[in-house]
């Protein structure tokens, strides 16, 4: 075992992986893991597979697709993506013990290409208060992890958590022993978001320098943004070696969340010059997908967002406008087309045909089966009876609602009617459908007719929420634009988020705090 390294081997490590040679990086995308993990950004099934396929047409590497021992709905996903998604390595996550891994092979036995990602803590830290191990035990865990992992298949990552903050003689210690046990890819997280771009430059060369059998794994990169350095530190592990990164789109995930994929590939690929790699990402896609995790976490993205948000190609001041209008590369180092942009909104309505919506939808990132295109159609076409002009933000909304909506055994609104006056109390009278059984209340209590309506849900479906937040947006420009509602809401301890849509806002909240109450299991 490498517990210590000649001066001369270290100054060499500080050198960088040489540029200009278009090294492949492989794209590792744990939206699905640790995306999912950040508070209120769950996704039902019909979510995750839809994510995943958007994934796909990206082009990631890998996709992380969930924990498989976390619950049964993880287990579920990951087993259903591992077997409908086709073309990209599916991933699923495990602690080194025998039933965490044995139930992520069994979610994953039937993908085309699987991976089985251990991971142990390794930092003084996490040894001495979450695990209570030894040094030594801790090798003996993982080791034994990366061995029962490799006997189901030969594609193992294994991650030392919180790796940035573990002694470097020890790091080095446990990933040669998990390359030895079978570990294909060795991923090198920044659990907690503490390192600096330049610590992680030393770190990943120090390891390529040090472990003698580091050229029989890919070295990984996986930041977390507690101090706003996950894309800056991704980079440098790159630099220093790193052939995958792991990544979210948006940058969702936990905490602070995760490197933003859309970030790193459009900082490789416009830096080509510097970082002399390539990746496989259809760089067009990233709109279409970051849109997509928009609406189903209710995660939004701030406007001034690198890539993805609503200013990222927006020039206001008089002088760049000037300097666009006359040669674009003067303030844009990207163009937004390639990062897919469209120039232009497309306006539908009612004479619109099943084509051209099919077309727009995937044009958004949704890939909508025959059912759902029939289903979205006639949807579309009542919309276009309330509303003249629909666009891209409309059938969005419309899709979305759609897919987060396909909870079996959900809570459906049949009709209601609410009325709020000045210095009264706001009355609603609601009917809800669950399994053929309708019941009616009629609720005069509460600050306003929302209030009102949470306490009508609440004593018609016997469950008890508290709200944690709530959000109106509007689809689309336009008076008669359509209400987009986000809710979250606590049951139990745990946080469930709901999104409803329509032209009336009333409706589209008692639909978003449905749509979350049927999500609880
Ligand atoms: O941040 C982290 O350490 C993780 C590991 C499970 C890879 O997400
Ligand atoms: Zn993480």
């Amino acid at each position: 075992m490498t517990t210590s390294v000649p001066p001369s081997a270290a100054a060499a490590a500080t050198s960088e992986v040489p540029s200009g040679t278009e090294r492949p990086i492989r794209i590792f995308d744990t939206t699905l893991r640790d995306g999912e993990q950040s508070p209120g950004a769950s996704m039902n099934l019909a979510e995750k597979l839809e994510v995943a396929q958007a994934l796909v047409e990206l082009g990631v590497d890998i996709i992380e697709a969930g924990f498989p021992i976390a619950s049964p709905g993880d287990f579920e996903a990951v087993r259903q993506i591992a077997q409908a998604v086709r073309g990209v390595t599916i991933c699923g996550l495990a602690r080194c013990a025998e039933k965490d891994i044995d139930r992520a092979w069994e979610a994953l036995k039937h993908a085309s290409q699987p991976r089985i990602h251990v991971f142990l803590a390794t930092s003084a830290i996490h040894r001495e208060f979450k695990l209570r191990m030894t040094p030594d035990e801790i090798v003996q865990r993982a080791v034994a992890g990366v061995r029962r992992a490799a006997s189901y298949c030969d594609d193992i990552e294994f991650s030392p958590e919180d790796a940035c903050r573990t002694e470097p003689d020890f790091l080095c210690r446990v990933v040669e022993a998990a390359i030895d046990a079978g570990a294909t890819t060795i991923n090198v997280p920044d659990t907690v978001g503490y390192a600096t771009p330049a610590e992680i430059f030393e770190r990943f060369s120090m390891l390529r320098q040090r472990v003698p059998n580091m050229d029989r794994a890919i070295l990984s990169t996986h930041c977390h943004d507690d101090l706003g350095l996950a894309t800056a530190n991704s980079l440098s592990a790159v630099r220093a070696g790193a052939g995958q990164i792991e990544c979210t789109i948006n940058g969702i995930g936990e905490r602070a969340g995760n490197a933003a994929l859309e970030e790193v590939v459009m900082a490789l690929n416009t830096r080509a010059d510097l970082f002399g790699c390539r990746t496989r990402i259809d760089t067009r896609r990233l709109v279409p997908t970051s849109r997509l995790i928009t609406s189903v976490t209710g995660l939004t993205v701030q406007r001034n967002k690198a890539i993805v948000g609503r200013n990222a190609f927006a020039h206001e001041s008089g002088i760049h406008q000037d300097g666009m209008l006359k040669e674009p590369s003067t303030y844009e180092i990207m163009r937004p087309e390639d990062v897919g942009w469209a120039r232009t909104d497309l306006v539908l309505g009612k004479h619109s045909g099943r084509a051209a919506i099919a077309d727009r939808a995937r044009h958004l990132g949704f890939h909508l089966t025959g059912e759902q295109l029939q289903s979205l159609f006639e949807r579309f076409k009542e919309l276009a009876d309330k509303k003249k002009e629909i666009y891209d933000g409309d059938l969005a909304a419309l899709v979305q609602q759609q897919i987060s909506g396909q909870v079996a055994q959900g809570w459906q609104l049949l009709r209601y009617r609410v009325a709020s006056a000045t210095g009264e109390a706001p009355s609603v009278e609601l009917t809800l459908e669950r399994a053929g059984e309708r019941r009616t209340e009629t609720i005069s209590q509460g600050d306003g007719p929302i209030d009102a309506a949470f306490w009508a849900i609440e004593r018609i479906t016997g469950i008890t929420m508290v709200c944690k937040d709530f959000r109106v947006r509007s689809a689309t420009l336009g008076r008669d634009a359509q209400g987009e509602v986000t809710v979250e809401i606590e049951h139990q301890g745990r946080s469930y988020r709901g999104l409803g849509v329509s032209t009336d806002t009333v409706e589209a909240t008692i639909l978003a705090i449905l749509n979350a109450i049927n999500r609880i299991s």
